[in-house]
């Protein structure tokens, strides 16, 4: 099995795993993804950065036999997440003398999922750096990227910065290194989007860190090494950026046809203002497409019938994942068309619970097919959308 080589002594011994279809069995996956793992043999120690995926253990084994690797000195844990910590017991039982370091919180949860004992590990604080001799390995804990228990990893002679998922992308079609070929922005979004965006409010702080420190490259635990660390770190700023696109999401199903009317009488107003809206089926949404939408959108309308006073339940799911995703929106909308009685308004506001900092516009609920009266209240909410756009 081959191993490339990222600089003198450091080899990249992770594993593509292009046949996966979803991540977290609800994000569709293009073309898979990696478990990045990078093998720094210094003067006198040697240490390993991550594991893998446990499907893969033994190719990683096989990589570091290839290497002629007959000892690991540390094996750094940098997130306890088991696509990236799930090898650990196998690759302890393989290189017994070897110690994870790793900060307190990822040793505890990677102790719950893990058959690992207390001294199995070497506990580090922020700014602690251990030798290997003639290379250095220097730790920033950088909680929240995406668990409480993220830290990156420095190697100080080499400049290269190792983040743990923070900058990745699932990708596997790609060379080892990155620099500028923007065919990867998709790719790095969708993923941002996904696992990054809810935390989005924290990372102009880390951004700046990772500024400062200037690596020469920065190796994610998912997708390429960026050769040319602005590329993605350039990305992340407009990602994070409070700077919207002109744009508007609509989610929406509708039963007998009635609530479509309204999503297309508002579609018109709002498109004849030059504000390009972004339709999602509810009934077929892409959860991927739907949370990168959710990063450029200045806000998100709800189209819904009242199914027993409440949302459709094919709305449900892609307002469970608005919330959880905590995009920084500037407003919220809802319309929808009901029979005999509607409780809509109440219970969609409470599935949103987590988006503090975000208008809620006055919803505009119809009894049955929308009628002139009802036309002149979505004229109305047209113009309160439009004001916000044009601030
Ligand atoms: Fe790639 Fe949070 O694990």
């Amino acid at each position: 099995m081959s191993v490339q080589k990222v600089v003198e002594n450091v080899y990249a011994v992770g594993v593509k795993d292009p046949k996966r279809l979803l991540f977290d069995q609800l994000m569709p996956l293009e073309e898979g993804t990696s478990y990045n793992s990078y093998l720094i043999k210094g003067s006198e120690k040697i240490a390993l950065i991550d594991t893998v995926y446990p499907p893969f253990e033994e190719s990683i084994e096989e990589k570091l036999k290839n290497l002629h690797i007959d000892h690991i000195d540390y094996i750094i844990a940098n997130h306890g997440e088991q696509d990236h910590s799930g090898a650990l017991p196998g690759l302890l039982k393989k290189y017994p003398k070897a110690k994870i370091v790793t900060n307190q919180k990822c040793k505890e949860i990677t102790m719950g999922f893990l058959p690992l004992k207390d001294d199995d590990y070497i506990v580090v604080e922020d700014g602690d750096s251990i030798s290997l001799g003639n290379k250095t390995l220097k730790f920033m804990l950088m909680p929240w990227v995406h668990w409480p228990d993220t830290m990156f990893t420095f190697l100080k002679e080499d400049g290269i910065l190792f983040t743990t998922d923070f900058f990745g992308a699932h990708a596997t079609n790609f060379d080892l290194f990155w620099e500028d070929d923007p065919r990867l922005i998709p790719l790095a979004k969708a993923y941002y989007a996904e696992i990054m965006q809810p935390f989005a409010r924290i990372f102009k702080k880390y951004i700046s860190q990772v500024e400062e420190l200037n690596p020469q490259m920065i190796a994610s635990s998912h997708g390429p090494i960026y050769k040319k660390p602005s590329f993605i770190i350039d990305l992340y700023k407009k990602w994070t950026s409070e700077n919207k696109k002109n744009q508007v999401i609509i989610v929406a199903v509708s039963m007998y046809g009635s609530t479509n009317l309204m999503v297309d009488y508002l579609t018109n107003i709002l498109t004849e203002k030059g504000i390009s809206v972004k339709y999602f089926d509810a009934v077929h949404f892409n959860a991927t497409s739907l949370a990168s939408e959710l990063i450029d959108s200045m806000g998100l309308i709800i189209a819904t019938p009242t199914v027993l006073t409440g949302p459709h339940p094919a709305v449900v799911m892609p307002i469970f994942l608005t919330n959880v995703l905590k995009p920084t929106l500037k407003y919220i909308a809802l319309i929808g068309s009901y029979s005999w009685g509607t409780l809509v308004d109440k219970q969609v506001m409470n599935m949103l619970n987590n988006l503090k900092d975000v208008q809620i516009l006055p919803p505009v609920l119809v009894k049955g097919t929308p009628k002139e009266a009802d036309k002149l209240a979505l004229d109305g909410l047209g113009e309160e959308i439009i004001a916000i756009h044009n601030k």
